[in-house]
């Protein structure tokens, strides 16, 4: 699955809906069909795999991820969690193994959001919490909407995007972060995901010739962005509890070494364990931003982008994942995810649990990204042992 978008140093770019995620998605069902599974793809074009059970009358346990990546990412981000899953498919399927509830295996839509804001689209809308033709007329950098884009891949589903019945959800993922390696573990069991929220800041300026025009009564669009990103990195120290804030994307025009620059557009994510503070930081937040684009003479237009809350995974669910990480001799570690997942929304609809496997140098979103390949066995290990126990459960 690397080798499809494969970047010089080693990482991906597979951005969601474009013609490597369709030759991903392509191998994908290849392997689907070998485990003579029964596939489905719906009108979000999301990807589902389900095997039988002895009872098909039961809600079916589900297990998933991505394999959209970020712009020079990394092999593992999302893809460990489909290619787990299917490895644990096959195995069950290898050794003739029936379970009392049918499972499914599933690939999520651009989880990444990088190409389409939000990320997780495809997933919240599969869950009821986005609306369809809202995610549909999401626009990237080049006005291509993701409709559009989903039509043009040939993966715009006939079946509903609309969620059904789960008994439990696991996702398995890398880490993403440098908890699991500096304290030692090979499985993470995260409580839950921090809520995050994305913002769109469009500022306006006026644009001059840089040299005769001088510093004073000058309309800077740039330098007034400056400031408030600053802002931004500040706020987790200011608002304290364990808040992350960035400024990750950036446009300037007209982007001219020798020109004022008249417009610019940035992005704002800010995540926390804690909704409210969440929510006051970014009212403190919007507050400076008002302030500094009336002191530079700036108009400013602020667009709440997207929003998720902090999901608090099922107990038991958790419980399970580190008492079968220690059955299988694996050290274990209950955390938090600071990294979003489609394990967000699927909280909102059904238990659900995510398995962690450590990130080496605790490195993401980057081509050097990488996990042993040991502690991929083991996570996937851990993924199979808790589908067999919730696929057995009456
Ligand atoms: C998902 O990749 C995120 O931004 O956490
Ligand atoms: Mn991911
Ligand atoms: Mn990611």
């Amino acid at each position: 699955m690397a080798k499809i978008g494969a970047t010089p140093a080693g990482g991906v770019q597979r951005l969601t809906l474009t013609d490597e995620d369709k030759q991903a998605r392509d191998l994908f069902l290849k392997w689907l069909r070998q485990l003579d599974l029964e596939i489905k793809i719906d009108e979000m074009g999301n990807i589902f795999g389900g095997r039988a059970g002895n009872n098909n009358d039961l809600s079916p346990v589900m297990s998933g991820s991505h394999i959209d990546s970020q712009p020079k990412g990394g092999r593992f981000d999302g893809t460990l969690g489909v290619m787990g899953s299917l490895e644990v498919l096959r195995t069950i399927h290898e050794n003739n193994i029936s379970t009392e509830r049918p499972i499914v295996i599933v690939d999520w839509t651009n989880e990444e959001g990088s190409r389409f804001a939000p990320p997780m689209v495809a997933s919240g809308v599969w869950s009821g919490a986005l609306d369809r033709d809202w995610a549909y007329n999401r626009t990237d950098l080049n006005g291509k909407r993701f409709v559009d884009e989903l039509v043009r891949i040939g993966y715009k589903g006939t079946a509903p995007a609309r969620k059904q019945q789960i008994h439990a959800y696991y996702e398995y993922h890398i880490e993403q972060g440098p908890i699991l390696e500096r304290e030692g573990k090979i499985i993470g069991a995260p409580k839950g995901i921090v809520c995050i929220h994305w913002c769109d800041i469009y500022l306006e300026g006026e644009a001059n010739q840089v040299g005769p025009t001088p510093m004073e009564g000058r309309h800077d669009a740039l330098c007034a962005a400056a400031e408030m990103i600053l802002k931004v990195n500040e706020l987790p120290a200011k608002m304290g509890g364990n808040m992350v804030a960035t400024v990750g994307e950036i446009e300037n025009y007209p982007n001219s070494r020798n020109i004022i620059p008249d417009k610019v557009h940035f992005t704002v994510d800010i995540r926390s364990w804690d909704d409210d503070l969440a929510l006051r930081a970014w009212e403190d937040v919007r507050k400076d931003f008002e302030a500094i684009a009336a002191k530079r003479g700036c108009p400013i237009r602020i667009e709440e982008t997207w929003r998720v809350e902090h999901a608090p995974f099922d107990r038991k669910l958790v419980r399970r994942v580190l008492d079968t990480a220690e059955e299988l001799g694996y050290p274990s570690l209950c955390m938090l995810s600071g990294a979003g997942h489609d394990a967000s929304y699927m909280n909102q609809i059904a238990p659900t649990a995510m398995i962690f496997v450590p990130s080496i140098g605790g490195r993401s979103h980057v081509e050097v990204e990488n996990t042993r390949w040991e502690d991929c066995e083991a996570g996937a290990n851990v993924l199979l042992h808790g589908i067999l126990q919730s696929a057995n459960e009456a």
